[in-house]
């Protein structure tokens, strides 16, 4: 359920979006022409909504390596000035998410999972004590209150199988952080030659048509 904050139908309210492109392609890339139309329209319906892009092809996040992990669990005050200047990284895309009302990711299918980039936004923002914890009852989500739009790019086609081993993945982790009101566009196909290229993206844009009408 979309609040009151988020409704695409209040068109006076000051909407910010977050889109991420997490296709490693800088032009062409089918899973960010998507989400520019998701945008779009959430636009064209919030004249004041205000856009924010993370393309993580030109921006890509450094990995969860090694050297990332003892900076984050090196006491702030103790870390060196590399170690803070890593975790600052961080720092921004979780502030960068916590400032957005809804987010529109624009994600496309690399070896069945998503593209590394995506991957590693995901370690920069999931944060324990931060965008989420634990309680006696279990993991609770601190990215609450967010509309999450994901617009897929697939060569072939997994919708709804066993196979589609991203959905579940990009659903879960999203949850996990509280991100929990979350529509899915998918075009899928596009692999698959010219016409079911065509046929895939006109399929999506009826999918966006479908949830912002
Ligand atoms: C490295 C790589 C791995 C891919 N792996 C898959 C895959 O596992 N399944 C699939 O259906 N398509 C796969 N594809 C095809 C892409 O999902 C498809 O080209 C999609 O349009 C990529 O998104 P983009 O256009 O936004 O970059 C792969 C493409 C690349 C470049």
């Amino acid at each position: 359920m979309v609040n009151q904050r988020h409704n695409p139908t209040a068109p006076e309210t000051m909407m910010r979006i977050l889109q991420i492109n997490a296709s490693a392609r800088l032009q062409g890339a089918n899973s960010s022409h998507l989400a520019n139309a998701i945008t779009a329209r959430l636009q064209a319906q919030n004249p004041a909504a205000t856009v924010e892009l993370l393309d993580l092809a030109r921006t890509p996040h450094p990995i969860l390596d090694a050297p990332s992990l003892t900076a984050l669990f090196t006491p702030a005050e103790q870390r060196s000035p590399e170690q803070a200047a890593r975790i600052a990284l961080d720092d921004a895309l979780i502030a960068q998410v916590q400032a957005a009302d809804v987010l529109v990711l624009g994600v496309p299918m690399y070896n069945f999972g998503v593209p590394v980039q995506f991957k590693a936004w995901v370690d920069a923002i999931a944060r324990a004590g931060v965008t989420f914890r634990y309680t006696a009852q279990g993991p609770e989500g601190l990215l609450t209150g967010k509309k999450v739009y994901v617009a897929f790019a697939r060569g072939g086609m997994y919708r709804d199988t066993p196979a589609d081993t991203q959905t579940p993945y990009v659903k879960t982790v999203l949850g996990f952080l509280g991100l929990t009101d979350v529509s899915c566009v998918f075009a899928e196909g596009l692999s698959m030659g010219p016409d079911a290229a065509a046929k895939a993206l006109a399929d999506a844009d009826a999918q966006i048509a479908q949830l912002l009408p």
